[in-house]
């Protein structure tokens, strides 16, 4: 990938490009993922000198041809949408469902109640996308943000071994980082965009996503603190998603205890913030024994589908006998 260095970008001296390094954002693109009022406070300037900043970057990245036009014809995005490459999700069922698997350059939700097999897809993933693309991968590495305390190696190792991988090797390949708190959560986020590049990512998944807002930001007088920040984090994950191709795979809950905000138990936490900021999302639901059921929910690219799939020691699979 070409880059455009912090220095190049007019505006940027030695100090501030220092500065911006330590917060993480390592060359111009990295920039185009805040927005002026962000990156005043994270550089404690003037908000003008912020928005010059970004301007700049933006300007000087389209000059070199390195980011897209804004305004671009409807036939190109189609052509952009089948360049979108697939994670398999070790079920035939269930990539169907989702046209191929899970999309780079996409921001793609699985919110289900408990057990529905959330922290199962996501370590099947972080195995799955160090597949060659012949064997439904990318042939890349993983990052796996943690909320839970869920990430079990020895689960990888069952994956890995089921399909053929060396264990060690695939531990190896799979970057985890646990997030003790929505504040340790932002930050990590920052440093994507450095750990993406440096170490041949194609997929971020983030188990649970929303579950930290949700329990630090509790009442009514928090809400829109909350509603606010989770916005932020998600909108940089989709411009993460998009501006490195990455896969951006997050979990959520469903609402247990119906608050004021979100009513029904069957959706998911986050409201409409989370629902305008994810490409895709996907409704998992408990069937009998070991079965999942799938669903797809308000897309614009899939017609309506369930897809039937199952949890076992080697993972996501299809259900067999079905
Ligand atoms: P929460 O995080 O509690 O919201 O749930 P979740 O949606 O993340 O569920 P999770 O992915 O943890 O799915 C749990 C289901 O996977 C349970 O039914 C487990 O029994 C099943 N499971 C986990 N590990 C294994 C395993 O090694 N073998 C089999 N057969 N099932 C497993
Ligand atoms: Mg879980």
């Amino acid at each position: 990938m070409e880059e455009v260095s912090l220095k190049e970008v007019p505006g940027i001296g030695d100090v501030t490009a220092r500065k911006l390094m330590e917060l993480g954002i390592t060359d111009a693109k990295g920039l185009l993922l805040y927005s002026p009022i962000q990156l005043a406070e994270m550089l404690n300037t003037a908000v003008e000198r912020a928005e010059k900043i970004i301007l700049n970057a933006y300007n000087l990245l389209k000059e070199r041809g390195l980011i897209e036009d804004d305004f671009v014809t409807a036939d190109y995005l189609l052509e952009k949408i089948s360049m979108r490459k697939y994670i398999t999700t070790g079920s035939k069922n269930l990539d169907n469902l989702l046209r191929g698997g899970v999309a780079t350059g996409a921001v793609t939700e699985f919110y289900g109640e408990f057990g529905s097999g959330k922290t199962q897809l996501c370590h099947s993933l972080a195995v799955n996308v160090q597949l060659s693309e012949d064997e439904g991968g990318l042939a890349k590495n993983a990052i796996y943000i943690d909320t839970e305390k869920t990430f079990s190696p020895s689960r990888i190792v069952d994956i890995a071994n089921a399909r053929g991988l060396d264990p060690r090797d695939t531990l190896h390949r799979i970057i985890v980082a646990r997030a003790y708190n929505t504040t340790h959560l932002l930050l990590l986020s920052h440093s994507l965009p450095r750990k993406i590049k440096e170490n041949n990512v194609g997929l971020v998944a983030i188990d649970s996503a929303i579950a930290p807002f949700r329990a630090e930001y509790i009442g009514r007088g928090k809400l829109s603190e909350r509603q606010q920040l989770l916005n932020r984090f998600m909108h940089e994950l989709l411009r993460i998603a998009e501006i490195y191709d990455v896969a951006v795979v997050i979990t959520n809950q469903v609402q247990e205890q119906p608050d004021i905000m979100f009513g029904d138990p069957t959706k998911p936490v986050g409201g409409h913030v989370v629902a305008h900021a994810v490409t895709y999302r996907i409704y998992l639901r408990k069937s009998k024994k070991n079965l999942r059921i799938a669903m797809i929910v308000d897309s614009p690219e899939h017609p309506p589908g369930e897809a039937v799939f199952a949890i076992t020691r080697a993972g996501i699979v299809d259900p067999e006998g079905i």
